[in-house]
């Protein structure tokens, strides 16, 4: 027998019109979006979900990490809740893709069930995570959330932590107010995303979605190569001590190593601030922005000493100083299998083709799934392409994906985790 409710389907076009709204806010001129964690643009993607969420007779709240969600009380009075979500953050002149999707097919599945009146066995609350993107701190808002942040993690902000106070500040926040957006994971029934795939495996195989089975862990650090400034014309090439060389050095040292010794895993150094930073003045300091991910932990272990000793290895050569700033650090997560067997029988009721695969892309689903039942579902990416201004997914792969999350989340807010 089908399961109750399996012919439901969202509003393709109200969704669409939704979708352009906010891709709308804070716009580039190549059509992408640059929205980082707390920009004017962010802010006003923000209040925008907002007005969304109030205008179709959804519940609103902000929590103490600024994360906002809307609710449908679909449940009785002690229900837990199931939460759809994703991030309306993006990288500085990303793509309208990442993270907008999961929120605005988060929020055409509440309204979907809202003018359905459904009575299911729990609350559904569409939720946009804080700074999912680790413009200042990654995974913010779910780390918050799920009672996995640490002081330990604002104090090594990736982005600058004195511009971080002061937005944190701007909302009425604070450091301390943060750890205060906590919620009983008794109170949660678990948590659903819907993503671009950020790649082109559905592409290449044709396949029309994805069901995430792992999630890579990602670690960052920031590197200081120090050395002294010279002149750049008077100072002969073997009496400089030239923090560009050792920074630069390491780039590609780190690609050859990493390409070598873990293939699978990726490495990139995406910043190189030189100081003083002028034609004519020998680097007397390189800060590197180091990140690398894999899905197995030991190898993570592994890459991280390799890595740091290569790093030694070059400042010596250069005679330079090292010193280590580690910020995040996610592990690589296993998603609920039972959450994965759901995502397909939602699949195969909506007779789309499916497929089981990894992500290397982080996700607030890994965060969640520390504490919660939480699944991850893929819509596929043109040419694979994503934090850029060339991301694309179709609108018939966005509804596609947006059905796939209603009919998962129907599921086991009926039938149960
Ligand atoms: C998030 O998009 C990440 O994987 O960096
Ligand atoms: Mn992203
Ligand atoms: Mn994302």
């Amino acid at each position: 027998m089908a399961p109750p409710n399996s012919t439901l389907r969202i509003d393709p076009h109200r969704f669409q019109r939704t979708f352009e709204e906010l891709a709308a806010i804070g716009t580039t001129l190549d059509s992408g979006v640059h929205r980082p964690a707390f920009s004017a643009s962010h802010q006003q993607a923000r209040q925008w979900f907002f007005q969304h969420a109030v205008s179709a007779g959804l519940e609103v709240g902000i929590d103490r990490a600024s994360n906002h969600s809307a609710l449908l009380r679909c449940g009785s009075p002690w229900s837990p809740t199931l939460l759809l979500g994703s991030h309306l953050d993006s990288v500085p002149y990303g793509g309208r893709f990442d993270g907008a999707l999961g929120v605005v097919a988060a929020l055409e599945c509440l309204k979907t069930v809202s003018e359905n009146h459904l009575v299911l066995g729990t609350h559904l609350e569409a939720i946009d995570f804080t700074d999912e993107e680790g413009y200042f701190v990654g995974f913010l808002g779910s780390m918050a959330l799920s009672g996995q942040l640490e002081a330990e993690h604002l104090q090594n902000a990736r982005g600058a932590r004195k511009l971080f106070l002061e937005k944190l500040a701007e909302l009425g926040l604070s450091e301390e107010t943060l750890f205060l957006a906590r919620r009983d994971p008794a109170s949660l029934a678990g948590y659903l995303e819907l993503h671009i795939e950020q790649g082109r495996r559905l592409l290449d195989q044709e396949v029309q979605i994805g069901i995430v089975t792992t999630i890579v862990g990602i670690r960052s650090f920031r590197l200081h190569f120090l050395g002294r400034a010279d002149h750049a014309g008077t100072t002969p090439m073997d009496r400089r001590r030239d923090a560009g060389l050792g920074a630069s050095a390491f780039a590609l040292a780190a690609r050859d190593l990493v390409l070598r010794d873990f293939p699978g895993a990726v490495v990139t150094v995406g910043n190189v601030d030189y100081a003083p930073g002028a034609f004519n003045v020998v680097p007397e300091s390189a800060t590197v922005s180091l990140e690398f991910r894999s899905d197995d932990p030991g190898r993570l272990e592994a890459i991280e000493s390799a890595l740091l000793a290569q790093a030694a290895a070059e400042a010596e050569r250069f005679d330079l100083q090292l010193e280590v700033d580690g910020l995040d650090s996610t592990a690589p997560t296993r998603l609920d299998k039972g959450v994965q067997e759901t995502i397909a029988r939602a699949c195969e009721i909506l007779d789309l083709t499916y497929t089981f695969l990894p992500s290397g892309a982080g996700h607030d689903a890994q965060i969640m799934a520390q504490i919660c039942p939480a699944g991850l579902i893929f819509a596929p990416s043109a040419d694979g392409a994503s934090h850029s201004a060339r991301e694309f997914t179709s609108p018939e792969d966005c509804r596609n994906g947006t059905n796939v999350l209603l009919q998962t989340a129907l599921l086991l807010a009926e039938e149960g985790i």
